[in-house]
């Protein structure tokens, strides 16, 4: 295996939602990641997916309710609509899954037919509850003390009696629970693999992967059964696979690095690896499960009218603001509670009042010095120098690379204070080229997190590709508005 390729994920949305912080959250850390291992290991070497998860029971519904009589074209219409909010973002996706592309469902059948031919694969009737809105069967663990589903309302959950192909998950289970204890099934952080081992201990059924046509019309057909459709979410995860094989990038199996939310965990930890280690599958390399956003305590939700969607961010605190908040504000290990009190506060220290207003003053005052700075592109590659980012982005702590980035900004700022360069501004030459050069390296180090600024201030300085003097330097005002 080549250990430079680099495949990063999200999870793929139902097609059928709209957009919200969380969603923006997820992607928004995978392009970061994408845009880091871009640079540091070349661009052919990483592969980054997003997309929509486009049938299933919810979306058929949906659909209806939208009055749409073909489903395909609500799917088609919702695409479009993800795909423009993703562009508009700045999210540069290399592939844009979406679930009901023929190749995809071909692909998901000739998988599914691998468990089979592993006989995993049997047919029994289901009882118990389903949930409309996981798309899931609930087992004990997932419901709550009043015997409902804990994330979606009561009518959402009904008590289903079914023929259902089953999946033998218990067979695979100690496996799994092997491959988590030992690390090779690296899932990061620790404490999401150890709530994942408690569940896991506390005892797995064989999962249904298939459900009657007749209540999933919107669905693929289940290898041999045309009276049965595949489960959603095991097509669902069956993209990871798939999107390499329509893309022709089969090679950057295993170097998968799955990035999730903890609801879907169990999903990507338990049931992903049993149908690999099934089908005659390496596991993926590596999975981030992190938090969830919540909004002053609470869940974010549509009813309780607290969504943040990434329009209202964009509107607010610019492509880059918007960005930069998300990730300032990722729920690592814990869930982050936001508000626009909270982003209004992190956007003025760290852009406006911060980068903003550093870049605005140093190319004043070396406009006033008439500095001229030679830029060295070699040395400005300090990806490979900057040990403490590569650990933190190692560990998908993007957190800390903003936390580190502010403090770098804090440190520029008291150099300035105690120096007084503005004082005597030609007297103060040499120390404002080096600091204007420092400058650039910072944004050069944190592109990933703040691209399109790096790209402006550097296209503002007129530096290109290689190293080159810069004769003339102009103030470069109003990059980031006090909000
Ligand atoms: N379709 C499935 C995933 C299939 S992947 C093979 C699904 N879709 S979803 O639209 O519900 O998106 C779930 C993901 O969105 C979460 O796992 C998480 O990554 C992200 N988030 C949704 N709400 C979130 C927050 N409030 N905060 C952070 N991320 C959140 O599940």
């Amino acid at each position: 295996m080549n250990n430079k390729k680099f495949y990063i994920t999200t999870p793929i949305y139902y097609a059928n939602d709209v957009p919200h912080i969380g969603h923006f959250a997820t992607t928004t850390i995978a392009d970061a990641l994408s845009r880091y291992y871009k640079k540091t290991l070349g661009e052919e070497n990483v592969f980054f997916t997003t997309g929509l998860d486009e049938h299933g029971t919810t979306v058929e519904k949906s659909a209806e309710k939208n009055s749409y009589k073909d489903v395909q074209k609500f799917v088609d219409e919702k695409a479009k609509f993800w795909k423009q909010v993703f562009d508009k973002t700045n999210i540069n996706y290399d592939y844009f899954v979406r679930t009901t592309n023929k190749k995809h469902e071909k692909f998901a059948q000739v998988f599914i037919q691998k468990l089979i031919d592993a006989g995993d694969v049997y047919k029994d009737t289901y009882v118990g509850k389903y949930c409309y809105g996981c798309e899931k069967f609930l087992t004990k663990s997932d419901l709550n003390e009043q015997g409902l589903c804990p994330l979606h309302r009561a009518d959402q959950v009904v008590e289903t009696k079914e023929e259902n192909y089953f999946f033998k998950l218990s067979k695979y289970a100690p496996k799994v629970k092997e491959l988590l204890q030992s690390g090779e099934l690296n899932l990061v952080p620790a404490s999401k693999r150890k709530e994942l081992l408690a569940r896991i201990e506390a005892g797995v059924d064989d999962l249904s992967i298939s459900r009657p046509k007749e209540k999933v019309g919107w669905s693929v057909d289940f290898p041999g059964d045309k009276n049965q459709g595949v489960y959603v979410w095991v097509e669902a995860l069956i993209n990871y696979l798939s999107s390499l094989e329509i893309n022709k990038k089969q090679d950057f199996w295993p170097a998968a690095n799955h990035t999730l939310g903890k609801d879907i965990n169990w999903f990507h930890n338990l049931i992903w690896p049993a149908f690999l280690l099934s089908a005659g599958y390496k596991i993926p390399k590596k999975t981030f499960v992190h938090g969830f956003l919540i909004v002053k305590g609470q869940k974010i939700s549509k009813s309780l009218g607290n969504v943040i969607s990434p329009d209202e961010l964009i509107e607010k605190y610019g492509i880059e603001g918007a960005r930069y908040l998300v990730l300032a504000n990722l729920p690592y290990s814990n869930d982050s509670d936001v508000s626009f009190d909270l982003f209004n506060e992190n956007y003025n220290a760290d852009l406006a009042n911060g980068l903003g207003n550093l870049v605005g003053r140093l190319t004043k005052l070396c406009e006033l010095a008439k500095c001229k700075v030679i830029i060295d592109l070699e040395k400005l590659d300090p990806y490979k120098h900057e040990k403490k980012v590569e650990n933190y982005v190692s560990e998908y702590k993007l957190h800390k690379v903003c936390e580190q980035f502010s403090n770098e900004l804090k440190a520029f700022d008291l150099s300035l204070t105690q120096t007084k360069p503005w004082e005597d501004p030609l007297a103060n030459k040499e120390y404002l080229e080096l600091k204007l050069n420092e400058l650039l390296q910072v944004l050069q180090v944190y592109e990933f997190i703040l691209p399109q600024t790096k790209q402006k201030v550097f296209k503002h300085l007129g530096i290109v590709d290689s190293g080159r003097k810069v004769e003339k330097i102009k103030h470069l005002g109003g990059l980031f508005d006090r909000v």
